[in-house]
């Protein structure tokens, strides 16, 4: 039995389900839709080798016409250079307007296959198979999609729902723990931000660092109740005229961290940690939250395998002038979303750069 959580929207709703062994039933869930019959599935090589036969078996199996369009594997070919590529394949393939763009795989995968969807004949269908616990959670869900551009990441992108998220957690089994790790960041953001009672859960485990060492239920708990979460903030603010950007916490000094390492050396999930790390500890200085919280969440994070401190040799001077050039600046302010509970933040562009300073020359 798939859990199912609903997207709702005032254009398009639509589910996220979550069942072992989904992947097989992919062409049944997607009968449902009643989608036209031709389908383009996108994935890179990794993740087509492990699951694309069972994915296209099941398609057919459904009475799709099924092509496919292998994109090389990386961020680094985030880019429009790729999108222009898979627009031939749609070309070649003859894609009409009924037509429907799979992207399996993680969010690098999803975000070219979301923006190739919105902009092939100005739209047309297309289905998140997440493949990595940071999609899962994050990337597959809320219709931001894109592509980055030489001077900064997601530039270029456009707002584009999917019709359905199909989540097959088995496919775990395969993800490099280092990318497992990565994902569950965006699993502890949401306890902080959203849900006190995935936090406990949370706390309760004696390992959240691999998979393996995960107790099953506590994986179905992860999945849904962070699913949950991000459906519930995009449902109320599909395209972040506020809400939203409570899903950016951690990301403020995440992103300065990922740019000036230049997207190689840190993960997004280890960026989003330190950044996480970070803004507890601002909180902390500017009396919203106290010591004792700021704990029980650097915890989390180190129990997952995930970094608590700046890189070595990253110069703090350039980590606060990198703030100003990130999208989350407002009118010349840095924005930064806080906690104020476990379970609850709010979002502030009345930070001082002293206590930036500080709190970053202790990490
Ligand atoms: P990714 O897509 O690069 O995947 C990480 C690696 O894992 C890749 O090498 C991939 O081939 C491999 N992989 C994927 N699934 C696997 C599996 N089941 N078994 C074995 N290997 C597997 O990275 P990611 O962390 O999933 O996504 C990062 C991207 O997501 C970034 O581009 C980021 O900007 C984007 N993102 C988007 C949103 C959004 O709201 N649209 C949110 C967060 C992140
Ligand atoms: N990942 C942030 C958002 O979807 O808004």
């Amino acid at each position: 039995m798939a859990s199912v959580i609903k997207v709702n929207l005032p254009q398009q709703s639509y589910d996220i389900a979550i069942a072992p062994g989904s992947l097989e039933q992919l062409g049944e869930f997607m009968t449902n839709l009643h989608l036209g019959k031709k389908v383009l599935l996108v994935s890179n090589p990794t993740v087509f080798q492990l699951y694309g036969e069972t994915a296209i078996a099941s398609l057919k199996a459904a009475s799709f016409e099924v092509a496919s369009h292998i994109l090389s594997d990386g961020e680094h070919y985030k880019t429009l250079a790729s999108i222009e590529n898979l627009y031939n394949t749609a070309l070649e393939n003859r894609l009409e307007r009924s037509a429907t763009m799979v992207a399996l795989g993680g969010g690098v995968i999803g975000d070219m296959t979301g923006f190739a969807a919105a902009t092939w004949l100005r739209g047309i269908n297309f289905i998140q198979v997440p493949t990595t616990l940071l999609a899962m959670v994050d990337a597959a869900i809320g219709g931001k999609t894109g592509v980055n551009h030489p001077q900064g990441k997601n530039l270029i992108g456009a707002f584009h729902q999917p019709r359905l998220v199909l989540i097959d957690p088995d496919v775990l089994k395969t993800l490099p723990i280092r990318e497992f790790r990565a994902g569950m960041a965006e699993v502890i953001k949401y306890g902080v931000i959203w849900d006190a009672q995935l936090f406990a859960e949370l706390e309760a485990s004696q390992r959240l660092d691999e998979m393996g060492h995960i107790h099953s239920e506590l994986i179905d708990t992860i999945l849904t109740r962070s699913c949950q979460a991000k459906a519930d903030v995009v449902s109320k603010d599909e395209k972040e005229a506020g809400l939203r950007a409570i899903l950016n916490y951690g990301h403020t000094i995440g992103h300065a961290v990922e740019s000036l390492t230049g997207y190689r050396q840190v993960l997004h999930g280890e960026a989003v940690a330190i950044g996480m790390v970070a803004a507890g500890q601002i909180a902390v200085e500017l009396g919203m939250w106290t010591q004792q919280q700021t704990q029980r969440q650097d915890v989390l994070i180190e129990k997952a395998g995930l970094p608590t401190k700046l890189p070595a040799g990253l110069d703090i001077e350039a980590i606060i002038e990198a703030l100003q050039i990130d999208k989350k600046v407002k009118a010349g302010k840095v924005r930064f979303v806080l906690p104020t509970q476990i379970g609850a933040v709010t979002v502030t562009d009345q930070v001082p750069a002293d206590i930036i300073r500080q709190v970053l020359v202790r990490m």
